[in-house]
């Protein structure tokens, strides 16, 4: 400890009471010794967290609230500011994986929901919070984005467009922020985590598939720890997330067309929404 710029500093990071942000949580907390505050909706999965911590809990604290309602961050920073605390780092790792469809298949009210969780939380986050960062000697935004945001694929329009405006987001920031602070965005690839609930993977043959393109989520969390240990600006994790990041910008038409055919012909049930008719 005491050899890397997060050693030690005061994180919050959205999504911490499971997969990626829980791992990240965690490995700051026993790496390098920070004080995470962890935000989410489920107490019973934060206790879990608290209880797996042992003899680190103390350096972890959490705030339950759901991230897409922007009153929620408007209160957390008064939390902030009566408790005298001092963020230094901010992570947005909260988001959900809408069921892969055909987009007129989803309401627009469904819609909404996703990008608010998505996109606007990083929005109301960011906006609530940066005052308050910028006042730490080494301020931190990173944002856990995804290989959707790099190329889309038929069946994840809203997923796709709420990452594509998260990194867009991201990008804008990274430059308007240059010299004050650290804004890295994280794109990974499948991750075994929880994610995939809403996905029709209970059938055996779509759950193998997931299993064989996604990483592990320990490794996952390694690559985002790399990252944020040395200040990556892009991160793009996985192989599925490289073959995404490479058709997203040789062939953007015609990729998607090939990634669609390799769909089609997988006769996957996950897919049945977006292509049968
Ligand atoms: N897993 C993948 O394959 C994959 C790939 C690329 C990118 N990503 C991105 O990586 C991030 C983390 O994903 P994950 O796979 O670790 O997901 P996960 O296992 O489902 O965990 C999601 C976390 O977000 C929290 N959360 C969800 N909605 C929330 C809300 N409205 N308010 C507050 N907290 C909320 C959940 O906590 P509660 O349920 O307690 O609220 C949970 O802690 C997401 O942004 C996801 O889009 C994931």
């Amino acid at each position: 400890m005491g050899r890397d710029w997060m050693d030690n500093k005061t994180v919050i990071i959205t999504g911490a009471s499971g997969g990626m942000g829980k791992g990240v949580a965690e490995k700051l907390i026993k790496e390098h010794g920070c004080t995470v505050i962890g935000i989410a909706r489920s107490e019973e999965k934060m206790k879990k967290v608290v209880e797996e911590l042992g003899d680190y809990a103390d350096k972890f604290s959490y705030q339950l609230f759901d991230v897409a309602v922007e009153q929620n961050w408007l209160d957390f920073v008064t939390y902030l500011n009566e408790n005298n605390i001092k963020p230094d780092v901010l992570i947005n790792n909260a988001g959900i994986l809408p069921k892969f469809d055909r987009f007129q298949n989803y309401t627009v009210e469904y819609i909404k929901k996703a990008m608010d969780i998505n996109f606007y939380s990083a929005v109301y986050s960011i906006h609530a919070l940066l005052p308050i960062l910028l006042e730490s000697d080494s301020p931190a935004i990173i944002n856990i984005d995804s290989s959707a945001a790099l190329m889309t694929l038929a069946g994840t329009s809203v997923y796709s467009a709420s990452k594509a405006a998260l990194k867009s987001l991201s990008e804008a920031l990274r430059e308007e922020l240059r010299g004050k602070c650290y804004v890295g965005i994280v794109c990974p690839g499948f991750t075994k985590t929880d994610i995939f609930r809403d996905q029709d993977s209970a059938d055996a043959k779509a759950q193998k598939m997931l299993n064989m393109v996604s990483t592990s989520c320990d490794r996952m969390v390694k690559m985002i720890m790399n990252d944020i240990k040395t200040k990556k600006p892009l991160g793009v994790h996985g192989f599925d997330a490289a073959f995404m990041n490479y058709f997203g910008r040789v062939m953007p038409v015609q990729g998607g067309r090939l990634f669609s055919a390799v769909m089609k012909m997988s006769k996957l049930p996950l897919f049945d929404g977006v292509f049968k008719d």
